[in-house]
């Protein structure tokens, strides 16, 4: 072997090394990523809990007492659908902030429920076609649901559409989520993205997944996400 053929393969040896370091500390951040979106689901829970046991709690009996006496004047009656609303609040806030129903039922119901209460209320039809397939692990279900809660947030509190289809359908080991709305949509170019869609696409990459927004002014938007499983 020449110098030269022996200098490039030293170079070559040492560039196979650096890239294994770069994929051994690569998949380091990546544990430590997905540890850290473990912990907040387990910190969002707990908060939940409290929510749903002290303020919860107190706001049941108020509207109870209230309904009693909301015979008795329009005040009183106008104080209990006060209150009232405000136990609908903390109960959804609870709900959304530690969705039960995903370890209870798994992912197809707990998207389902998630369409019904962010969209219903809001006058926009939705439809969903969900197809999963039988094991998903536990915090790709988590993923999924949170990027389509983040989602079709957005799609009520900025879109003005009227509807939305939420896609859910696997491909040998790929999940693929579509959520499509016909509302105003924005320029991704213009558009400074915040703290939702930060961290959904944060959240996107400790799990390797793909994940795609495109929208245009007048043209709805769609978010795309492909987890490998
Ligand atoms: N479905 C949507 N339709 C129209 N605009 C959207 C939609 N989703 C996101 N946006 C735009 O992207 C911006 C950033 O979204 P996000 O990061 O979730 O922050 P936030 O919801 O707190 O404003 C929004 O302020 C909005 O301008
Ligand atoms: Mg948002």
């Amino acid at each position: 072997m020449s110098d030269v053929e022996q200098e490039l393969a030293s170079i070559k040896a040492l560039q196979a090394s650096l890239k294994q370091r770069l994929d051994d500390d690569q998949a380091v951040l990546q544990q430590l990523a997905k540890r850290l979106w473990a912990q907040q689901e387990s910190e969002k829970a707990k908060l939940s809990r409290e929510l749903h046991d002290g303020i919860g709690q107190l706001l049941t009996g108020l509207t109870r007492r209230l309904q009693a006496l909301s015979q008795q004047s329009p005040e009183l009656a106008t104080l209990h659908s006060i209150a009232d609303m405000a136990l609908h609040d903390v109960r959804q806030l609870s709900r959304l902030m530690s969705p039960t129903i995903l370890d209870d039922l798994g992912l197809k119901p707990a998207l389902n429920w998630l369409c019904r209460n962010l969209l219903e209320d809001e006058a926009i039809t939705y439809e969903s076609h969900i197809d999963l397939p039988a094991d998903i692990p536990k915090d790709i279900s988590i993923l999924l649901f949170r990027i389509a809660q983040e989602t079709l947030v957005n799609t009520v509190k900025h879109s003005a559409a009227s509807t939305v289809t939420l896609s859910l359908g696997h491909h040998h080991n790929v999940i693929r989520l579509d959520i499509i709305d016909n509302g105003k949509g924005f320029d991704t170019k213009q558009v400074e993205p915040g703290i939702g869609l930060s961290s959904i696409n944060d959240r996107a990459s400790a799990f390797s997944a793909q994940l795609e927004l495109i929208s245009a002014i007048g043209k709805g938007t769609r978010t795309t996400v492909t987890v490998p499983i």
